[in-house]
């Protein structure tokens, strides 16, 4: 079995299948170092941990892990908290920063045997239509290679060599939601309980606790903005104005240590097998980071995909396989339905004409349902947490 990526869908599929007794290969583009230290995603829905736990892959978060269950929506009408880990299934996220998650993930799959090449880019996934194919690669030193398997994952998220094999019949669903996030990694405190959702006629602003001396925060910014123009001054004078520390209490600063821009954008593949490929996490589906569903379905996908595996090459049994495809888009669109909803609940519409207005007036009533309906708030929480 040859994994194309080492984020947490190849690593959780890579471990699951080794521990199964399946001979599988990890090939990762970076150096280990790489995707041990990069910053990503950070909250874990319960029924990651659970996955998890389920494959003994969760000592590291239930250890260091933050059990988290309340947000706090700052608005021009006031703010509101939701304690939803005591709302809807009763559930909370465990916030895990995702490089520690995966520098666990390699460590355990190393220690147990497991093969990984880190420095060696997947170029092509060849014969997938076959019941042998290959992916042909490049080493670190620029050498060539090729990996045989039964079976190809592509766990290499929206640029990698998998998503490049697929057939002209594939369906490409895609949403460009039209905002953009300054995405920021502090060295500060965190300035709330929560995490903070702010909607303000200047914009977005978002606060999400990490750890004890770690926030990230997020700006909405113009589409096409450069997030080295933005000084750090400016940085927390606008996140001070658009989470209204005037009212709510001063925010709590510190060095800007990571920062960049993202466009939000959604997209589907379907569907997620092609004869012997499958597609995994980001290469099946890239979903808005406004839901933090991202790494959430990556864990579930991978999960899905290696019992089917294990079915089809242990027992014999090929149905699950075939069925691989539908139930990950089931949770798929479950996901990003949910994630355009908090797109809309989070953004105010641009312009001054009587659309915005419309759709401004149409976000406030939406906040308040959530602020005073419980019914409202169960499903929120249900949807929040779950995948
Ligand atoms: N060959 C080998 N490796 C590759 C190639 C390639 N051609 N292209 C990309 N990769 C590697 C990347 O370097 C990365 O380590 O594939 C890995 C993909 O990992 P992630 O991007 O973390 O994707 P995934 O495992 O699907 O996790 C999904 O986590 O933080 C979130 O935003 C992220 O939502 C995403 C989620």
């Amino acid at each position: 079995m040859v994994i194309l990526g080492a984020g947490p869908a190849g690593l959780v599929l890579g471990s699951l299948l080794h521990a199964g007794g399946v001979d599988c290969v990890v090939l990762e583009r970076s150096s280990r170092e790489h995707v041990q230290t990069r910053a990503r995603a950070g909250f874990l829905a319960a029924h990651t941990v659970r996955v998890l736990d389920r494959h003994g892959l969760a000592d590291g978060l239930r250890r260091r892990g933050q059990p988290h269950g309340v947000c706090e929506f700052r608005t021009e009408d006031g703010s509101f908290h939701l304690d939803y880990g005591c709302l809807g299934h009763g559930e909370l996220h465990t916030v895990y920063p995702q490089q520690d998650l995966v520098s666990d993930l390699v460590e355990r799959f190393l220690d147990a045997g497991g093969r990984i090449r880190f420095d060696t880019e997947a170029v092509a996934v060849l014969d997938a239509d076959g019941t042998r194919p290959s992916v042909t690669v490049r080493e670190g030193d620029g050498r060539p290679d090729r990996w045989h398997g039964r079976y190809v994952a592509g766990c290499d998220g929206r640029h990698g060599a998998a998503r490049r094999a697929l057939p002209p019949g594939t369906v490409r669903h895609r949403r460009d939601h039209g905002v953009s996030w300054l995405g920021l990694l502090a060295e500060a405190p965190p300035s709330l309980d929560a995490v903070g959702y702010a909607v303000h006629r200047r914009g977005f602003a978002g606060h999400m606790p990490r750890s004890a001396e770690v926030t990230r925060y997020y700006l909405e910014c113009e589409r096409g903005s450069s997030a080295a123009a933005w000084s750090e001054e400016r940085i927390w004078e606008e996140l001070a104005v658009r989470m209204r520390a005037a009212e709510h209490g001063p925010l709590r600063t510190g060095r800007i240590v990571q920062r960049g821009v993202v466009d939000l954008e959604s997209d589907v593949l379907e569907p997620l097998r092609h004869g012997s490929l499958f597609l995994v996490g980001d290469a099946a589906s890239l979903i808005s980071p406004s839901a933090a569903k991202g790494a959430n379905l990556a864990v579930l996908e991978a999960e899905l995909l290696a019992r089917a595996l294990l079915d089809d090459l242990r027992r014999g049994d090929p149905e699950p396989l075939a069925r691989y495809s539908a139930r990950c888009l089931a949770h798929i669109w479950r996901a990003q339905e949910f994630s355009l909803w908090m797109i809309e609940l989070l953004h105010g519409a641009p312009g001054s004409g009587a659309e915005t207005l419309f759709r401004d007036a149409l976000r406030r009533s939406r906040l308040e349902s959530l602020r005073t309906s419980r019914t409202h708030q169960d499903w929120f929480a249900a949807n929040y947490v779950g995948v």
